[in-house]
Protein backbone atom coordinates (compact mmCIF):
# COMPACT_ATOMS: atom_id res chain seq x y z
CA UNK A 1 0.00 0.00 0.00
CA UNK A 2 1.01 3.50 -0.64
CA UNK A 3 2.18 5.50 2.34
CA UNK A 4 0.26 8.59 2.37
CA UNK A 5 0.53 11.36 5.21
CA UNK A 6 -1.55 9.62 8.23
CA UNK A 7 -3.61 11.31 11.11
CA UNK A 8 -4.58 9.11 13.87
CA UNK A 9 -5.20 10.49 17.56
CA UNK A 10 -4.36 14.08 16.37
CA UNK A 11 -0.81 13.22 15.25
CA UNK A 12 0.16 14.06 11.87
CA UNK A 13 2.64 11.40 10.38
CA UNK A 14 4.16 13.06 6.85
CA UNK A 15 4.43 10.93 4.14
CA UNK A 16 8.39 11.82 3.89
CA UNK A 17 9.20 10.47 7.37
CA UNK A 18 7.66 7.40 7.09
CA UNK A 19 10.58 5.15 6.30
CA UNK A 20 11.90 6.50 9.78
CA UNK A 21 8.91 5.75 11.73
CA UNK A 22 9.00 2.02 10.47
CA UNK A 23 12.53 1.88 11.13
CA UNK A 24 12.46 2.84 14.32
CA UNK A 25 9.61 1.53 16.16
CA UNK A 26 9.70 -1.88 14.39
CA UNK A 27 6.55 -0.95 12.57
CA UNK A 28 4.11 -0.58 15.43
CA UNK A 29 2.98 2.77 13.96
CA UNK A 30 0.31 2.61 16.63
CA UNK A 31 3.09 4.24 19.39
CA UNK A 32 3.27 7.19 17.05
CA UNK A 33 -0.26 7.97 17.46
CA UNK A 34 -0.95 6.85 21.30
CA UNK A 35 2.70 6.51 23.06
CA UNK A 36 1.39 4.41 25.66
CA UNK A 37 5.17 3.43 26.37
CA UNK A 38 5.42 7.14 27.12
CA UNK A 39 2.17 7.58 28.86
CA UNK A 40 3.16 4.73 31.33
CA UNK A 41 5.28 7.10 33.53
CA UNK A 42 3.65 10.79 32.87
CA UNK A 43 3.79 11.17 36.08
CA UNK A 44 7.05 11.12 36.72
CA UNK A 45 7.30 13.39 33.19
CA UNK A 46 4.91 15.91 34.19
CA UNK A 47 5.88 19.38 34.97
CA UNK A 48 4.95 23.28 34.86
CA UNK A 49 6.75 24.33 31.42
CA UNK A 50 9.97 23.14 31.54
CA UNK A 51 12.23 25.48 29.80
CA UNK A 52 14.41 22.25 28.40
CA UNK A 53 14.02 19.40 28.26
CA UNK A 54 16.59 16.54 26.55
CA UNK A 55 15.17 13.23 24.61
CA UNK A 56 18.24 10.78 24.02
CA UNK A 57 17.96 9.02 21.30
CA UNK A 58 15.15 10.64 20.13
CA UNK A 59 14.49 9.12 16.55
CA UNK A 60 11.76 11.66 15.10
CA UNK A 61 11.00 13.32 18.91
CA UNK A 62 8.35 10.74 19.30
CA UNK A 63 8.42 10.75 22.79
CA UNK A 64 8.86 15.10 23.00
CA UNK A 65 5.92 15.13 21.07
CA UNK A 66 3.16 13.46 23.21
CA UNK A 67 4.32 15.60 26.04
CA UNK A 68 4.06 18.53 24.57
CA UNK A 69 0.61 17.71 23.32
CA UNK A 70 0.08 15.92 26.81
CA UNK A 71 0.88 18.74 29.28
CA UNK A 72 0.76 21.21 26.82
CA UNK A 73 4.42 22.24 26.87
CA UNK A 74 4.15 25.37 24.43
CA UNK A 75 6.97 27.42 25.64
CA UNK A 76 9.41 24.02 26.17
CA UNK A 77 12.60 24.06 23.98
CA UNK A 78 13.03 20.38 23.15
CA UNK A 79 16.93 19.05 22.36
CA UNK A 80 16.67 15.79 20.72
CA UNK A 81 19.79 13.90 20.64
CA UNK A 82 20.55 11.25 17.82
CA UNK A 83 22.62 10.81 14.82
CA UNK A 84 22.38 10.64 11.17
CA UNK A 85 22.36 6.96 9.35
CA UNK A 86 20.55 4.32 7.96
CA UNK A 87 22.59 1.81 9.62
CA UNK A 88 20.53 -0.19 11.98
CA UNK A 89 22.19 -2.36 14.03
CA UNK A 90 21.69 -5.66 15.57
CA UNK A 91 20.41 -5.54 19.01
CA UNK A 92 23.37 -5.39 21.29
CA UNK A 93 21.68 -5.45 24.31
CA UNK A 94 23.05 -3.18 27.34
CA UNK A 95 26.55 -3.71 28.05
CA UNK A 96 29.94 -2.08 29.23
CA UNK A 97 31.60 -1.46 26.11
CA UNK A 98 31.44 1.45 23.80
CA UNK A 99 28.81 0.71 20.80
CA UNK A 100 30.17 1.73 17.48
CA UNK A 101 28.34 4.77 15.73
CA UNK A 102 24.61 3.11 14.83
CA UNK A 103 22.49 5.60 13.96
CA UNK A 104 19.00 5.28 11.95
CA UNK A 105 17.35 8.84 11.86
CA UNK A 106 17.28 11.78 10.12
CA UNK A 107 17.34 15.11 11.56
CA UNK A 108 14.98 16.66 8.90
CA UNK A 109 12.83 13.96 9.47
CA UNK A 110 12.13 14.62 12.86
CA UNK A 111 12.10 18.35 12.10
CA UNK A 112 9.35 17.80 10.01
CA UNK A 113 7.20 15.80 12.17
CA UNK A 114 7.05 17.86 14.83
CA UNK A 115 6.80 20.75 12.85
CA UNK A 116 3.53 19.31 11.00
CA UNK A 117 2.64 18.60 15.00
CA UNK A 118 2.61 22.43 15.97
CA UNK A 119 6.46 22.82 17.52
CA UNK A 120 7.56 25.41 15.99
CA UNK A 121 11.48 25.43 14.37
CA UNK A 122 12.84 27.45 16.88
CA UNK A 123 11.59 25.33 20.06
CA UNK A 124 13.21 22.24 18.23
CA UNK A 125 17.06 21.95 19.03
CA UNK A 126 19.48 18.73 18.16
CA UNK A 127 22.71 17.27 19.55
CA UNK A 128 24.40 15.23 17.15
CA UNK A 129 25.61 12.34 19.10
CA UNK A 130 28.18 10.74 16.52
CA UNK A 131 31.21 10.10 17.85
CA UNK A 132 33.21 12.71 15.82
CA UNK A 133 30.39 15.60 16.47
CA UNK A 134 30.25 15.07 20.39
CA UNK A 135 33.25 17.07 21.33
CA UNK A 136 31.97 19.76 19.82
CA UNK A 137 28.59 19.11 20.61
CA UNK A 138 29.16 19.62 24.12
CA UNK A 139 31.32 22.88 23.88
CA UNK A 140 28.20 24.41 22.22
CA UNK A 141 26.13 22.97 24.96
CA UNK A 142 28.49 24.79 27.39
CA UNK A 143 28.42 27.76 25.34
CA UNK A 144 24.68 27.87 24.90
CA UNK A 145 24.07 27.76 28.88
CA UNK A 146 21.69 25.17 28.43
CA UNK A 147 20.54 23.41 31.40
CA UNK A 148 17.85 20.35 31.34
CA UNK A 149 14.99 20.37 33.36
CA UNK A 150 14.45 16.94 32.80
CA UNK A 151 15.73 14.04 30.50
CA UNK A 152 14.28 10.79 29.01
CA UNK A 153 14.60 8.20 26.58
CA UNK A 154 12.39 5.44 24.99
CA UNK A 155 13.59 2.75 23.46
CA UNK A 156 17.31 3.47 22.99
CA UNK A 157 19.49 4.29 25.66
CA UNK A 158 20.73 0.96 26.88
CA UNK A 159 19.44 -0.81 24.09
CA UNK A 160 21.97 0.10 21.28
CA UNK A 161 25.06 1.58 23.58
CA UNK A 162 25.78 2.24 27.50
CA UNK A 163 23.27 4.04 29.70
CA UNK A 164 26.27 5.34 31.52
CA UNK A 165 27.70 6.98 28.89
CA UNK A 166 24.28 9.46 27.94
CA UNK A 167 24.89 9.48 32.11
CA UNK A 168 28.36 11.09 31.68
CA UNK A 169 27.65 12.66 28.80
CA UNK A 170 25.07 14.74 29.83
CA UNK A 171 25.52 15.15 33.77
CA UNK A 172 26.55 18.94 33.66
CA UNK A 173 23.51 19.82 31.75
CA UNK A 174 20.90 18.49 33.72
CA UNK A 175 19.70 20.55 36.68
CA UNK A 176 20.49 19.34 40.37
CA UNK A 177 17.33 17.23 41.65
CA UNK A 178 16.06 16.65 37.84
CA UNK A 179 14.45 13.38 36.75
CA UNK A 180 16.01 11.32 34.38
CA UNK A 181 13.32 8.68 33.30
CA UNK A 182 14.84 5.62 31.02
CA UNK A 183 13.07 2.60 29.88
CA UNK A 184 14.78 -1.16 29.62
CA UNK A 185 14.72 -3.99 28.22
CA UNK A 186 13.91 -7.25 29.54
CA UNK A 187 16.69 -9.50 29.57
CA UNK A 188 19.43 -7.23 31.32
CA UNK A 189 17.66 -6.18 34.12
CA UNK A 190 17.84 -8.77 36.88
CA UNK A 191 15.75 -9.48 39.49
CA UNK A 192 12.16 -8.05 40.53
CA UNK A 193 13.09 -8.17 43.73
CA UNK A 194 16.05 -6.14 43.32
CA UNK A 195 13.78 -3.59 41.53
CA UNK A 196 11.58 -3.58 44.23
CA UNK A 197 14.47 -3.08 46.90
CA UNK A 198 15.04 -0.04 44.47
CA UNK A 199 18.76 -1.41 43.73
CA UNK A 200 20.21 -1.52 40.22
CA UNK A 201 20.89 -4.99 39.17
CA UNK A 202 23.85 -6.69 40.10
CA UNK A 203 23.87 -9.81 37.58
CA UNK A 204 24.90 -7.86 34.48
CA UNK A 205 28.08 -6.51 33.56
CA UNK A 206 26.58 -3.10 32.17
CA UNK A 207 24.65 -2.83 35.44
CA UNK A 208 28.02 -2.85 37.32
CA UNK A 209 29.01 -0.25 35.44
CA UNK A 210 26.19 1.92 35.43
CA UNK A 211 25.97 0.91 38.86
CA UNK A 212 29.67 2.44 39.55
CA UNK A 213 29.10 5.33 37.16
CA UNK A 214 25.43 6.51 39.73
CA UNK A 215 26.57 5.49 42.97
CA UNK A 216 30.24 5.57 43.03
CA UNK A 217 30.79 9.08 42.39
CA UNK A 218 26.95 9.99 43.45
CA UNK A 219 26.30 11.66 40.73
CA UNK A 220 22.15 10.08 39.87
CA UNK A 221 20.23 8.46 42.48
CA UNK A 222 17.48 5.85 41.72
CA UNK A 223 14.22 7.04 42.75
CA UNK A 224 12.67 4.65 41.26
CA UNK A 225 11.93 1.27 39.20
CA UNK A 226 9.01 0.87 37.87
CA UNK A 227 7.37 -2.02 36.05
CA UNK A 228 6.08 -1.99 32.50
CA UNK A 229 2.77 -2.46 32.11
CA UNK A 230 1.78 -6.20 32.26
CA UNK A 231 1.84 -8.13 28.59
CA UNK A 232 -2.05 -8.65 29.18
CA UNK A 233 -2.88 -5.05 29.39
CA UNK A 234 -4.38 -4.47 26.00
CA UNK A 235 -1.62 -2.43 25.43
CA UNK A 236 -0.08 -4.82 23.34
CA UNK A 237 3.38 -6.81 23.47
CA UNK A 238 5.13 -4.61 21.14
CA UNK A 239 5.42 -1.92 24.41
CA UNK A 240 5.70 -5.13 26.84
CA UNK A 241 7.54 -8.52 26.26
CA UNK A 242 9.43 -7.28 23.23
CA UNK A 243 10.65 -4.19 24.74
CA UNK A 244 10.55 -2.51 28.52
CA UNK A 245 10.67 -4.49 31.26
CA UNK A 246 11.03 -1.52 33.77
CA UNK A 247 11.36 2.11 34.10
CA UNK A 248 14.31 3.72 35.73
CA UNK A 249 13.84 6.97 37.02
CA UNK A 250 17.33 8.73 38.59
CA UNK A 251 17.93 11.87 39.65
CA UNK A 252 20.44 13.93 39.57
CA UNK A 253 22.34 15.06 42.07
C1 LIG B 1 14.50 2.18 18.51
S1 LIG B 1 14.85 3.85 17.99
C2 LIG B 1 13.78 4.72 19.10
C3 LIG B 1 13.54 6.14 18.71
C4 LIG B 1 12.67 6.93 19.68
N1 LIG B 1 13.28 7.03 21.00
C5 LIG B 1 11.30 6.31 19.81
O1 LIG B 1 11.01 5.67 20.83
O2 LIG B 1 10.50 6.46 18.88
C6 LIG B 1 16.50 4.10 18.67
C7 LIG B 1 17.13 5.44 18.27
O3 LIG B 1 18.41 5.50 18.93
C8 LIG B 1 19.33 6.13 18.05
N2 LIG B 1 20.70 5.82 18.49
C9 LIG B 1 21.46 4.73 18.22
N3 LIG B 1 22.67 4.84 18.81
C10 LIG B 1 22.66 6.04 19.46
C11 LIG B 1 23.63 6.76 20.25
N4 LIG B 1 24.85 6.27 20.48
N5 LIG B 1 23.28 7.97 20.75
C12 LIG B 1 22.05 8.49 20.52
N6 LIG B 1 21.09 7.86 19.79
C13 LIG B 1 21.41 6.66 19.26
C14 LIG B 1 18.94 5.60 16.66
O4 LIG B 1 19.42 6.43 15.61
C15 LIG B 1 17.40 5.62 16.78
O5 LIG B 1 16.88 6.84 16.34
Amino acid sequence: MAKKDCTTGGIIVPKSVRTWTDLQVNNHFELYTHAPDVEAVEDMLQMDQPRNVLEIGAGLGRGSMWLERRFGWKKTNFWLADGEGRQRPEVRGLNDKEAPDAFYNSFIGARTFMEANGVEGERIKFVDMTRASRKDEIARLRKSGVKFDLAYSFRAVGFHWPTWEALNMFHEFIKPNARVVLDMRGSVLGSKADRAKGRLPKNQRFCQANDEGVRKDGRYWVEQWRECPAPDSGLGNWVTADHCRAYMVLRRK
